[in-house]
C-alpha cells in the first residue's frame, strides 16, 4: 500500500511539492495486528523522493505483515498556512498517538476561531496549519460523543458542519480500523474535483446503484478483493482504474467493510443527486515522460499532435466549416450578445490576449480580456447580454472559478475553455470547448496554451460562418490551421540552435522580450515561461510602449529578444528595432525565415516559417518555450517543479 501511495503522490507531485506525507496502519512500536490499531505517520519536507528516502530510513515498517484490510492516506502540499516543514505537512493529527489523522486540500476560513476554542479545551497545537484544527476537532467530537456507537461517517459529517471554507478531506482513525471517510465542499472557492475511484481486482466487481429516493448511495461488492481509492486528480489512480465517481458538495463518502457508501445531502429541489460511475478516457502513457528529460520538454514537443487533437473532428478543411459540439445549443445566443469577456489567469490569460484581435475582427464585438483576480477586485459590471469565457487548463483555478460564479450570478452566459473533462469550470459553465491537448503535467504550461489559442480561433471562425464578407478571411485562416502542425514541427527543429543561444544567455540576470500586435501575447507568455522556471527576471514589453519607459533599460549589456513578423505592424516593429539598436542594444530577433530585411539588420535571428498573421503567434511562442526550458536546465533547476509554484492553484 505504501508503494501505491508513493506512486500516486509522484504522479500528483506537479500539483504541489513543498512537502509530502503518508499515514498507514501500524508502527509506533506496538504489536502488529491483522487489523492494525495504531497509525504511523511519516512526513518530509521537499519532494516525494525525500519522503521515500525517509520511509526507507524508518526501521519499524515491516513490509511483510499481512492485513485483512489495509488503508493509508497520503498528500503532497503546496503551502498556504505555515512554511513547508514536516510538522506542517499532511496528514495532520489529533494528538501524539495519532488517534485521528486527516489530509486536506483547500482552506478552512474559520480555523482561528476553532483553534481558539480547542485551545481553551486544552488541545495543544504543533503546526501552523488550518488543517490541524480539523484533526483536533474530530477527536474532540469523538471524545464528547453522546453514544458509543457513532459511526465514522456520521462523526465526520458533524465535524464538517463546523467548518467554513473550501475543502476536500480524507480521515483515518485508530478507532475505525480499515475505514476511510472523505468529504468535499467547494461552494465558496475552487477545489480539484475530489473523486471516489473504485475498482475490483478484475475492475468489474463494483457496480453503482444510485437511487434517487435515498440519501445514501451504496456500492455493493460481489467479491471480497476490492480496492477503493480517493483522489483529487485522476493521474494518481489511472493505472489502477478508470472508473470514477465525482463527489459533489457536502457528500460524505465512506469505505467500510469493503463497501463504499456516499451520503448525499438533499438538494433544494427535493431530489438526491444521483451518483453514477463514470469512465475516464485518460491513458497511463499520457502522464509518463517517455524519452524526454522532463514533462515540459515532452509537452513542448507534443504540440504538432496536441493542436491536431484540438481540431480533430471539428474542422472540415475541404469545405472550410467548423463544428463545436459543446457550443451548438448556445451559438445563436452567443452571436446575439453585446460583448465577449475572456477571463483567466497566467498562461491561459495570455491565450486570451493572443486571440483578442482575431476575435474582434471576426465577431465585430467588443472583446475584453481580464485577469480573473483583478476582474473580481474591480467588481466589474457584467450584464445579461455578455458572454463570459473562462479559459483554464486545469478547470480548477480558484480565481477563475470565482469569477465564473460571479458572472453567472449576474445572468451572463458562461463558456468554458478547459483541458480537463469533468473539472469544476467545465461542469459549472453553460457550455464550452474542451481543448483536448491531453494531460499537461509540467507546471509551466506549453501545449495547453497553443491548444487554447486554436480553440479560440475555431470559436471566432464559427461566429462568422454565415457572413459572406468574411469567407475569404475564414478560408485563409482554416487553410492556415491545416498546415499548422507541419509548421510547428519546423519550429521545433530549431531546438539545437535555441539550446546554443541558451548557453550564451543563461548567466544573465534579465531578459526583455518586445513585440506588438499579434505578438504582444508571445512576449508576455515568453517572459512568464522564463520567470517561472529559470528564476531570471524577464518582462514582456509592448513595443508600442518602448519609448514611454522601457527604452531606459536598454544598453549594450541588456539581453533583448524582439518578435518581428511580416504583418500589419511590421514597419512599426522595424522602428522599434532601430530604436533599440541606436541605444547599442543587440537584440535577438524572432522573425520570418525569408524576411531578408530584418535578417540583414539584426546581429542574431531565430527564423520561423511564415503563416497566416493571426496564427503566427503559435509559431513565435515556441522558440521562447524552448529557450526557457534550456535556460532552466543550464541553470540547474527542476524544470517541472519550479520553486513556490503549483500547477493548479485552487486557493484565492
Ligand atoms: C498556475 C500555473 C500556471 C497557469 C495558471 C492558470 O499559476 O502555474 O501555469 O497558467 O495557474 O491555470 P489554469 O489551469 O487555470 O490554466
Amino acid at each position: 500500500i505504501l508503494e501505491i501511495l508513493l506512486k500516486g503522490l509522484r504522479r500528483l507531485e506537479y500539483r504541489g511539492y513543498d512537502s509530502a506525507g503518508v499515514g498507514i496502519d501500524g508502527g509506533n512500536g506496538k504489536e502488529w495486528e491483522s487489523n492494525a490499531k495504531s497509525i504511523q505517520l511519516i512526513k518530509q519536507r521537499g519532494k516525494v523522493k525525500a519522503l521515500d528516502e525517509e520511509i526507507n530510513k524508518q526501521q519499524d515498517i515491516d513490509l511483510d505483515v499481512e492485513f485483512d484490510v489495509h488503508l493509508g492516506i497520503a498528500h503532497t502540499r503546496w503551502a498556504t498556512h505555515g512554511v513547508p516543514s514536516p510538522v506542517n505537512s499532511h496528514p495532520q493529527r489529533s494528538d501524539k498517538s495519532n488517534e485521528f489523522i486527516v489530509i486536506h486540500n483547500g482552506i478552512i476560513t474559520n480555523y482561528k476561531d476553532l483553534r481558539k476554542f480547542l485551545e481553551s479545551k486544552g488541545y495543544e497545537f504543533e503546526s501552523e496549519t488550518d488543517t490541524e484544527t480539523i484533526a483536533k476537532l474530530v477527536k474532540y467530537m469523538y471524545d464528547n460523543r453522546e453514544s458509543d456507537d457513532i459511526n465514522f461517517a456520521t462523526l465526520v459529517e458533524r465535524v464538517t458542519q463546523q467548518l467554513e471554507g473550501a475543502f476536500a478531506l480524507v480521515f483515518k482513525s485508530v478507532h475505525y480500523p480499515g475505514e476511510a471517510v472523505a468529504v468535499h465542499r467547494s461552494h465558496s472557492c475552487a477545489l480539484p474535483f475530489f473523486s471516489v475511484f473504485s475498482a475490483g481486482k478484475d475492475k468489474k466487481s463494483c457496480s453503482a446503484l444510485p437511487r434517487t429516493d435515498q440519501d445514501t448511495c451504496l456500492f455493493p461488492v460481489d467479491e471480497k478483493a476490492v480496492e477503493y481509492y480517493f483522489a483529487s486528480d485522476a493521474s494518481a489512480v489511472i493505472e489502477h482504474t478508470n472508473r470514477v465517481i465525482f463527489l459533489e458538495d457536502d457528500d460524505v463518502a465512506a469505505v467500510m467493510d469493503g463497501r463504499l457508501s456516499i451520503h448525499r445531502i438533499k438538494r433544494k429541489t427535493g431530489d438526491y443527486p444521483a451518483r453514477a460511475i463514470q469512465t475516464l478516457q485518460m491513458e497511463l502513457q499520457q502522464i509518463m515522460k517517455g524519452n524526454y528529460s522532463s514533462f515540459m520538454q515532452k509537452e513542448i514537443f507534443e504540440q504538432p499532435e496536441s493542436v491536431v487533437n484540438t481540431m480533430r473532428g471539428r474542422i472540415n478543411f475541404d469545405n472550410n466549416t467548423v463544428t463545436l459540439g459543446g457550443l451548438k445549443d448556445h451559438i445563436k445566443e452567443i452571436q446575439r450578445c453585446r460583448r465577449l469577456i475572456l477571463i483567466a489567469c497566467g498562461t491561459s490569460y495570455h491565450a486570451g490576449v493572443a486571440t483578442r484581435q482575431v476575435l474582434e475582427e471576426l465577431t465585430e464585438l467588443p472583446v475584453m480580456v481580464e485577469l480573473a483576480s483583478d476582474f473580481l477586485d474591480r467588481n466589474t459590471p457584467v450584464f445579461r447580454d455578455d458572454v463570459c469565457f473562462f479559459i483554464s487548463q486545469s478547470g480548477e483555478t480558484a480565481d477563475s472559478l470565482l469569477a465564473l460564479r460571479y458572472c453567472k450570478e449576474r445572468g451572463a452566459l458562461t463558456v468554458g475553455i478547459t483541458n480537463t473533462v469533468g473539472s469544476s469550470i467545465s461542469r459549472e459553465t453553460d457550455c464550452g470547448v474542451h481543448i483536448n491537448a491531453g494531460p499537461e503535467v509540467g507546471v509551466a504550461s506549453t501545449k495547453a496554451y497553443t491548444s487554447q489559442f486554436v480553440a479560440l480561433i475555431m470559436f471566432a471562425l464559427l461566429m462568422c460562418d454565415d457572413r459572406i464578407s468574411m469567407q475569404p478571411r475564414r478560408r485563409e485562416i482554416i487553410q492556415g490551421l491545416r498546415v499548422l502542425p507541419d509548421l510547428i514541427k519546423e519550429v521545433l527543429s530549431l531546438d539545437d540552435e535555441i539550446q546554443k543561444l541558451a548557453t550564451e544567455l543563461y548567466q544573465q540576470k534579465s531578459v526583455l522580450i518586445m513585440g506588438r500586435g499579434y505578438h504582444y501575447a508571445t512576449c508576455l507568455e515568453g517572459a512568464l515561461k522564463i520567470k517561472e522556471i529559470t528564476y531570471m527576471h524577464s518582462e514582456g514589453i509592448l513595443a508600442g510602449e518602448l519609448k514611454h519607459g522601457p527604452l531606459a533599460l536598454v544598453d549594450k549589456l541588456m539581453p533583448v529578444i524582439m518578435i518581428i513578423m511580416r504583418d500589419h505592424t511590421y514597419t512599426k516593429c522595424q522602428n522599434a528595432l532601430q530604436q533599440v539598436v541606436a541605444r547599442q542594444g543587440r537584440p535577438i530577433v524572432v522573425c520570418d525565415k525569408d524576411d531578408y530585411e530584418t535578417i540583414k539588420n539584426s546581429s542574431r535571428t531565430i527564423k520561423v516559417p511564415h503563416c497566416v498573421d493571426c496564427l503566427q503567434g503559435i509559431l513565435s511562442v515556441i522558440p521562447l518555450q524552448l529557450l526557457s526550458f534550456h535556460l532552466a536546465v543550464l541553470r540547474g533547476y527542476d524544470v517541472d517543479c519550479p520553486r513556490n509554484l503549483a500547477k493548479s492553484v485552487t486557493v484565492e
